[in-house]
């Protein structure tokens, strides 16, 4: 196991602040911010536009970031598209797929609505969705999700890992019975990546997507998109970068990546996100999930046995734990912490509405936590909450 106390040296923000805002965005370590700035100050020029050195030397580190990040989730690097965020990179299958009128799209209550409203929106065009139910701990029932298949089922989309319950989804599972269906599955790691081991070999999903800025350590602006097989998805922007050739009568678009990287990408942000990702390889996932886990849990207990407060999500949870204190919004209790001890925790929906909705949570607070804190900031932050009601 890592040194919890060694690794905060590489985080400086932690000196201030007792930082439980995980879910929402991690904190970005010395050696990614060090890449970012060596970009700026040595040798920032564009990505595979030039033939002078600056230029090919932004491409290599470009590629290489490419290549660690591939490399971490076990997938081929001209597999892995670079995007803005989680939410791009669902859009761009949404809008890439192409979906046609009397298609069937299945997605869940679990979901962010980052990986809801996309499909809803098929809707436009004539495909049908349907929403599989959440139980009371945040999960969707595999089975059910098997009885929905129709023949014109098309996708299968879910989460790893939800936002709100911290539920690990049964996604093996639901690859499974995607492919003896021949319905391709979509999966949102947004709360999985860099927090758990994700094979992408071994999961053979067709479609995986999530965000530099959480568990993977990077920088916001930075998410990725894993396409099994590239050529069946169209490209949602055209342009610089995604053209191989043109003229009056037409284009010819790239092979993958390039054809998913229209104009010029978040350079210095992709550098930055390879960075952070090797930093990550070097702790180890396994000791990062058992590390994170082992807080939320504690801290999940502890709370449910705190008088007042009601604690959501199943006892087998990632590193996050949402919660209501009664007599108090949300958003109260966000407040009440930071002013108590520099708490930062999430509060409200966590862009999670229908499945909260379903189940009757008016919101919720949330603090989720990360390789960087401590038992004493758990300690720190069970108290808080109890001081906090009085
Ligand atoms: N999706 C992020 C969260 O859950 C923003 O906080």
């Amino acid at each position: 196991m890592y040194d919890v106390y060694e690794i905060r040296k590489d985080f400086p923000v932690l000196e201030k602040v007792i930082y439980l805002d995980n879910g929402a965005t991690t904190q970005t370590p010395k050696p990614a911010i060090d890449a970012m700035n060596d970009f700026f100050y040595n040798y920032a020029a564009n990505y595979g536009r030039g033939a002078h050195r600056l230029s090919i030397e932004a491409t290599n580190a470009f590629e290489d970031a490419r290549e660690t990040v591939a490399g971490f989730l076990n997938a081929p690097p001209e597999k892995m598209i670079m995007t803005r965020n989680t939410t791009e990179s669902i859009n761009v299958i949404a809008n890439g797929f192409g979906f046609e009128k009397g298609d069937h799209v299945i997605t869940t209550l679990v979901e962010h609505h980052s990986n809801f409203v996309p499909w809803l929106r098929q809707k436009d065009i004539g495909v049908d969705v349907s929403v599989a139910d959440i139980s009371r701990e945040g999960f969707t029932d595999p089975d059910q999700i098997e009885q929905m298949i129709t023949e014109k089922t098309k996708l299968i989309a879910v989460g790893h890992v939800s936002n709100v319950f911290g539920s690990v989804q049964d996604v093996q599972k639901i690859i499974r019975i995607a492919k003896k269906n021949d319905v391709k599955v979509l999966i949102d790691g947004a709360q999985s990546a860099g927090h758990m081991p994700v094979d992408l070999k071994e999961l053979d999903c067709d479609y995986f997507a999530a965000a530099g800025h959480k568990g993977l350590l990077g920088p916001q602006g930075t998410g990725i998109l894993y396409i099994k097989d590239p050529d069946t998805v169209e490209p949602s922007y055209l342009g610089g970068g995604t053209t191989a050739d043109a003229d009056a009568c037409g284009f010819v678009t790239k092979g993958s990546p390039e054809k998913f990287e229209a104009g010029t990408p978040n350079i210095p942000g992709v550098i930055g996100l390879g960075a952070a990702v090797s930093y990550l390889q070097k702790i180890g996932v396994s000791d990062i999930e058992a590390h994170e886990t082992g807080l939320a849990r504690m801290v999940a207990k502890r709370l449910k046995e705190m008088g007042g407060v009601e604690v959501y999500g199943p006892e087998k949870r990632t590193g996050l734990v949402s919660f209501s204190v009664a007599g108090l919004e949300p958003h109260q209790v966000a407040i009440r912490l930071d002013k108590y001890k520099k708490i930062c925790v999430r509060s409200g929906y966590h862009c999670a509405i229908p499945g909260q909705k379903k189940l009757g949570i008016n919101g919720s607070s949330r603090a989720s936590f990360a390789l960087y804190n401590t038992t004493e900031e758990a300690e720190i932050f069970i108290e808080a909450v109890e001081a906090i009601q009085n």
